[in-house]
């Protein structure tokens, strides 16, 4: 064991004498001949976006950004990402699910938000596919990104609902989840025609709780809701949010409906 320990010292102080005399420059010559190249450093200006690309996008955008007829749109020569540098940002960030139309055919998929790239690296992939494919397209700075994600920040704080779903996000979706869908325990809120057949009822379990068994959707539920402490504003705001959005379009609570309930 002593012998080896000291070998192995002995070897450090050599690879330790060695390096220290040599130059950077002389590293490449001394290391063994049969070690393959370093992979070469990709400078193109395109680098870091190619890099999430190839992280994020191929999946489903294909090497070649040509993408898989009738599921995911092509990239590469792309009319409708050519188009558009506002919206191709917010595709990014946004994600999508609408029919759409590219290079004359029709696409109606999903494509998840990438919520989890920051405004530099949304910039850096839509600059590489914007250049890459043959595509000759724009080129989108950080602040283009930034400035966008506000504009959409601002629209829905600006939407009549903001305060509502704010109450919802705060105090229902923990049970409802955060789509309005049903969960074991809790009937849905999305395209419920219980809901949405009756406001009176609507505010009154609210603001009292429910603890029956009820029929939602041709389900069963025997869960219950505890009354909710909201003042009638707030009350009014999360039903009408609840009522117009997960796909619902319906009625519309005023504060003094709450109070009349009371
Ligand atoms: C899970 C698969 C998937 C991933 C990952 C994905 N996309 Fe998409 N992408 C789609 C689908 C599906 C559509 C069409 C969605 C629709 O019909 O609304 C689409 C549409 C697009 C469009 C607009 C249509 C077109 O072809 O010009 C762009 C631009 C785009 N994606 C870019 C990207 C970029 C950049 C990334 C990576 C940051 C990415 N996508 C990641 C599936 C994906
Ligand atoms: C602790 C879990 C829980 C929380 C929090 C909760 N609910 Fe409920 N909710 C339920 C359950 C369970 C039922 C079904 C009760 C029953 O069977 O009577 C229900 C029923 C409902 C109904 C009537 C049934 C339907 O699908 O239309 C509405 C409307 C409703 N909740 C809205 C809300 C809103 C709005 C909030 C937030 C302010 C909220 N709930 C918070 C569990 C919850």
């Amino acid at each position: 064991m002593r012998k080896l320990i000291t070998l192995l010292f002995a070897v450090a102080i050599f690879v330790f004498a060695c390096n220290d005399n040599t130059s950077p420059s002389n590293n490449n010559a001394s290391a063994p001949a049969n070690n393959p190249p370093a992979a070469p450093v990709d400078n193109s200006p395109y680098a870091a976006g190619k890099g999430v690309y190839q992280r994020i996008c191929i999946v489903c955008h294909q090497p070649d950004g040509t993408g898989l007829e009738g599921t995911y749109p092509p990239l590469a020569k792309s009319d409708f990402l050519l188009a558009d540098k506002r919206r191709a940002i917010l595709q990014v960030i946004l994600g999508s699910s609408n029919a759409i139309t590219v290079n004359g055919k029709k696409y109606n998929s999903l494509m998840p938000a990438q919520s989890n790239l920051k405004d530099d690296e949304v910039a850096a992939v839509l600059n590489y596919v914007f250049h890459s494919f043959d595509n000759n397209g724009f080129t989108v700075t950080e602040a283009d990104v930034k400035s966008v994600r506000d504009s959409v920040a601002n629209a829905e704080k600006n939407s009549p609902y903001y305060a509502g779903k704010t109450i919802y996000t705060a105090k229902c979706a923990s049970c409802h989840t955060a789509d309005g869908a049903a969960t074991r325990v809790c009937p849905p809120l999305a395209g419920s025609a219980y809901l949405l057949s009756n406001k009176k009822r609507a505010i009154t379990q609210l603001i009292k709780g429910t603890s029956e068994e009820i029929t939602v959707d041709g389900k069963k539920y025997t869960g219950s809701m505890p009354a909710q402490e909201l003042s009638d504003e707030d009350a009014a705001a999360v039903i009408n949010y609840i009522t117009h959005s997960f796909g619902n379009k319906g009625y519309t609570v005023t504060e003094a409906d709450v109070k009349s309930a009371r």
